[in-house]
């Protein structure tokens, strides 16, 4: 949780991937087998993030996301980007991540996504 005196400003939370871990099972992407080997310590996923309506363009968002993942000790970080969503996927690239393919996780209806990653750790 982000504030700014005693206002909540935005969230930003998530969890190790498990070895084993089914996130990348809907990867339609060809990768090689290693880049999606996850061993419970190698990949933080960045479940959310989200910044309330007046604090947007502040900064507020990178500075959340960035605190999160500067306490994390994986390698790198992933996150999924709704492709219908195309200002959030050029933000994300604009803070460094980059794109690892296409993602529709295996759930009905479930939209597609851009996968990305990042390296960790990231610069306050
Ligand atoms: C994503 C977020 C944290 C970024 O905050 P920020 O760095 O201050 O950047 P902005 O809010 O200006 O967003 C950048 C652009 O993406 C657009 N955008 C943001 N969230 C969007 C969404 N859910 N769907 C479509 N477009 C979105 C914004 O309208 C903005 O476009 P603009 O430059 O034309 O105004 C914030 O927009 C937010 O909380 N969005 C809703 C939740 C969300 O989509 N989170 C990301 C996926 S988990």
């Amino acid at each position: 949780m982000g504030y700014d005196g005693d206002q909540p400003v935005g969230y930003a939370y998530g969890a190790p991937l498990p070895q084993g871990s089914r996130w990348w099972g809907g990867l339609l992407t060809d990768v090689p087998a290693d880049v999606t080997a996850e061993t419970g310590t190698r990949t933080y996923a960045l479940s959310e993030l989200m910044v309330r309506e007046p604090w947007r363009k502040t900064g507020v968002a990178r500075q959340l996301h960035s605190a999160l993942l500067a306490t994390r000790r994986e390698e790198r970080a992933t996150l999924l980007v709704d492709q219908t969503h195309p200002k959030v996927h050029a933000l994300y690239r604009s803070w460094g991540w980059t794109t690892l393919g296409d993602l529709r996780p295996r759930l009905a209806d479930a939209p597609l996504f851009h996968a990305m990653l990042l390296g960790l750790p990231v610069a306050l």
